[in-house]
């Protein structure tokens, strides 16, 4: 088993054991009082999404976007949900179920190999893609399968550029107790996310909330040239 195999194993059980309350611990994350809600909001928000759009949602855990996209794409269109752990979608299937949506279509496989549909027009991802290892890619696999003028929307958790070393490990131990932290810290995911967004988007933005600990990524797929 390499190491990429074991992370993602380690993860897989990491999310198994919080599935079942994921929905009630996941407010108080990273800390009670965070402001996720409003920042799924606005990540959602920033989708630009209209009426009868197909949204792919990465990494869509049990599913807390839903409710949201649904608002904006209502019954004619369609959302994705892909996540790799098998007990976080039994959990957004149970939400589907409880809502009656029979729009809600969800796949069980690991972002860095997930054969995005072409032709979506958005594409979002919240507190998940810092975690892949292969974000850049996922990104780029993202942004290829885009329609013209479709949206990719990342919002995720960040250390602060100007937090002394011992507070961003501090601050990330609370958050994130089941991967490992130096790695994390190290490999610094949300620079290869912003990275790779303007390497693959058109009008990329970059957005930090809450103090630098989040940020909400942006940009478009460019529209082919008029001939
Ligand atoms: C903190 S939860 C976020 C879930 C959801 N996006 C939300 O906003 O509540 C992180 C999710 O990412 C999923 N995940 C982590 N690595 C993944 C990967 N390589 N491919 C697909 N899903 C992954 C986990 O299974 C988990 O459901």
């Amino acid at each position: 088993m390499t190491q990429v195999d074991r992370t993602r194993e380690h993860l897989i059980e990491t999310y198994r054991k919080k599935a079942k309350h994921y929905d009630v611990t996941s407010r108080l994350y990273p800390a009670p009082g965070y402001p996720q809600r409003a920042q799924r909001l606005r990540a959602v928000r920033a989708l630009g999404l209209r009426q009868g759009d197909t949204v792919i949602d990465m990494a869509c855990g049990t599913g807390l976007n839903f409710s949201l996209l649904e608002e904006a794409i209502g019954p004619g269109g369609r959302i994705v949900g892909v996540d790799l752990t098998d007990a976080m979608l039994a959990r957004a299937k149970d939400r589907i179920a409880a809502n009656g949506w029979s729009n809600v279509s969800l796949v069980q496989a690991d972002a860095a190999d997930f054969d995005f549909p072409s032709g979506a027009d958005a594409i979002l991802s919240t507190y998940a893609l810092t975690q892949v290892p292969e974000c850049a890619q996922v990104i780029a696999h993202g942004a290829a399968a885009l329609s013209a003028g479709g949206r990719w929307v990342v919002l995720d958790l960040k250390v602060p550029d100007n937090a002394p070393g011992w507070l961003g490990q501090l601050g990330t131990a609370v958050v994130r107790p089941f991967a490992s932290i130096d790695e994390w810290i190290m490999r610094r995911p949300w620079a290869e996310i912003r990275a790779a967004m303007q390497e693959e988007l058109a009008d990329p933005s970059w957005t930090e909330l809450f103090f630098g600990t989040a940020f909400l990524a942006a940009g478009t797929r460019a529209k082919p040239p008029v001939q």
